[in-house]
């Protein structure tokens, strides 16, 4: 393995490298451009636009909130979705009970406003999309045996994951869920039906026992984060699949093992793709009692998850969709954007180590006036994967059959074969392995595209994955992010374009500590650094909200959500707002379009403990009951916008 370049060395290079950029776009000094990136500061930067106090967060059994805020739990796993549905009793979990309340593991959160479409936006009344990632037995079932689920339990899991559309409402200043709304739905897992569309649907790769036609799945899985496209639409992403998925032995990644099975069989066809998405011995159970989960009984079931799904929440008939034409892999998210012609930027984190940063260009432009013409718009395109270079610039690759590496040569025969093993033809065209990327997404304000990259401790200690510029830390345990400035055409953001610039935006970890490298905004405080982030979102000034996963950091403190500028005195000077209890991680940030309430998702609560004997009880503090999952509604006591 070659030596790699020091992290300080690499550090000063890049930062050297990004200060000369900033000067050449923004014609600002050098010693301004210093200021805001200074290591760290005894006090706030007087100069940012954010009014709050910083919260001095310290783990804890409760969630917290800065000084002059509100938090109230909205709703929380096993809370009625549906008017018919039964009370929570944890301690008799039930299938068709749970099909009709909120799910576990609340992640992505998209808020719509009523009435829609042609209304005016509405900050007091709406419908909030959420997702249900994945769950966790040991704080689910007071019977469960750890390692072990029962067919039942895996049949509640299965119904706890999914999809759920609660309308809200604010009266009085507080938010509540209408229980008796017909928009009110649960899409569980364990029988709603998603179609396939675009390029790979139909193909024989997807088709199974169950499902000849390839078009036709039941459920989605692990939905991290996601979108909202412009038409009113939420995306969200299937992430960690592989984990549902079993193979008794893990192929190498060449998915080179031997067996008996034919050679022509699907399941050797499927060994190099299998690898790739690091499906092996699974470590969730359901295999065990569902066989479309062995894979050696139906090779083709994982090629059926991994997408981005889309659901219309405002038509409580509409059904789910799974969106081939934007990739198979580990989906964070899937934020949207428009380029100047109208067409649909989707942009994309694929959550692995050395995974990539994706985009995805609709071939047609939205109609701004008519959804219906939108409805499967996100069908036809182009995917990209981004390759950085250390010049500060960056090109996106076309990811399409018969382009460059992507021909029978390497073992794609169309389309569908490109998109079903999106991560392989993404490493045929030489894209940039990433630190774990998370949610992307645009300024609404700048059109900057900020790429979260949450950690990855074997970066400089896995041959063939050294530092490099866009990822200059070795085993680097905090995240970091990246600020993307697409060219600008029509005096609009161009983010359709072949090349962007990029740069720095901040390096998550303690600034105290010299062998942090952290980089952080002058005038962050001692609370106020931030590792692992995760999530993001804006606010209507363009502040950045930083949503945290790292499971308590190196100090001891909690995960939550911070701000910061992303411009000026106070670019990156984060400031801690909210903290989640013991064991969870905070997700799914999301504003009000008056900027007055933020959504935020607590995930899984407790984490590391068991129902018998939880790290917390939140929110309820109930001695009959464990820990769950929550959504819940952040605002000022007066009422006024989130950050002044
Ligand atoms: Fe589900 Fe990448 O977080
Ligand atoms: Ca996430
Ligand atoms: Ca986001």
């Amino acid at each position: 393995m070659p030596p790699s370049p020091e992290p300080e060395f690499a550090l000063d290079a890049l930062i050297a490298a990004r200060l000369s950029r900033r000067g050449a776009i923004a014609g600002a000094g050098a010693a301004a451009l210093l200021a805001s990136l200074g290591r760290i500061g005894d006090a706030h930067t007087t100069e940012s636009s954010l009014d709050f106090e910083e919260l001095a967060a310290r783990l804890g059994v409760d969630h917290d909130i800065a000084a002059g805020h509100r938090a109230d739990v909205l709703i929380a796993w096993g809370d009625p979705v549906l008017p018919d549905a039964p009370p929570f009793t944890p301690d008799r979990p039930s299938v068709a009970a749970q099909e009709r309340q909120f799910g576990y593991g609340n992640d992505y959160l998209a808020y719509f406003p009523l009435p829609h479409p042609d209304g005016e936006a509405g900050s007091d009344r709406g419908l909030l999309f959420v997702n249900h990632e994945a769950t966790v037995p040991e704080l689910m079932f007071k019977t469960y045996h750890s390692g072990e689920s029962t067919l039942a339990e895996c049949e509640v899991q299965l119904a706890a994951h999914g999809l759920s559309v609660v309308e809200v409402a604010r009266e009085g200043g507080l938010w509540s869920v209408r229980a008796d709304s017909s928009y009110n739905r649960r899409l569980p897992s364990n029988r709603t039906v998603f179609e396939l569309r675009g390029p790979a649907a139909g193909h024989p790769r997807l088709c199974t026992r169950d499902d000849p036609s390839g078009t036709r799945v039941i459920g989605t899985l692990n939905n991290c984060a996601g979108g909202r496209t412009p038409w009113g639409t939420a995306l969200s992403g299937e992430e960690n699949v592989h984990h549902y998925f079993h193979l008794p032995r893990a192929p190498d990644a060449d998915g080179q093992w031997e067996d008996s099975a034919p050679a022509v069989s699907p399941l050797v066809r499927e060994r190099t793709n299998h690898a790739r998405l690091g499906i092996g011995p699974a470590p969730y159970p359901f295999f065990q009692h569902i066989p479309r989960f062995h894979v050696e009984r139906e090779p083709h079931e994982p090629n059926r998850f991994g997408w981005v799904v889309e659901l219309d929440p405002y038509d409580p008939e509409a059904v789910p969709v799974k969106r081939t034409a934007l990739g198979r892999f580990c989906h964070e998210g899937a934020e949207t954007t428009l380029d100047p012609d109208g067409r649909v930027v989707v942009y994309m984190g694929d959550d692995g180590r050395g995974e990539y940063v994706y985009r995805f260009v609709s071939a047609n432009s939205a109609h701004p006036k008519d959804r219906a013409a939108n409805r499967n718009l996100l069908d036809e395109g182009t995917l990209f994967a981004a390759r950085f270079f250390a010049d500060g610039t960056l090109r996106w690759l076309p990811l399409v059959f018969g382009v460059g590496p992507l021909t029978p040569a390497n073992g794609f025969e169309s389309q569908a074969d490109v998109l079903i093993e999106t991560r392989r033809a993404a490493d045929l065209v030489g894209a940039t392995r990433m630190d774990r990327p998370e949610d992307v997404e645009a300024s609404p304000t700048t059109g900057s595209v900020f790429v979260v990259l949450t950690n990855n401790s074997r970066r400089g200690r896995e041959t063939g994955l050294d530092v490099d510029a866009a990822n200059p830390r070795r085993e680097n345990r905090t995240g970091h992010i990246l600020e993307l400035r697409p060219p600008r055409r029509a005096d609009k953001p161009d983010h359709s374009a072949d090349v962007f610039s990029w740069d720095v935006f901040l390096l998550g970890g303690d600034p105290a500590r010299a062998d942090s490298g952290a980089r952080i905004g002058a005038g962050t405080s001692a609370d106020g650094w931030l590792s692992c982030p995760d999530n993001i979102a804006f606010d209507r000034r363009g502040r950045l909200w930083i949503a945290t996963d790292g499971h308590v950091d190196a100090s001891g403190r909690p995960d939550g959500l911070w701000a910061c500028d992303t411009d000026g005195a106070g670019r990156a000077a984060t400031r801690r707002f909210y903290a989640v209890p013991m064991g969870a991680e905070l997700c799914g940030p999301c504003f009000t379009p008056d900027g007055t309430t933020l959504f935020v998702a607590v995930q899984h609560p407790g984490e590391g403990s068991t129902y018998g004997a939880p790290s917390t009880r939140w929110p309820d503090f109930d001695p009959e009951r464990p820990p769950r999952p929550a959504v819940v509604a952040l605002q000022r006591l007066d009422g006024g916008p989130i950050g002044g």
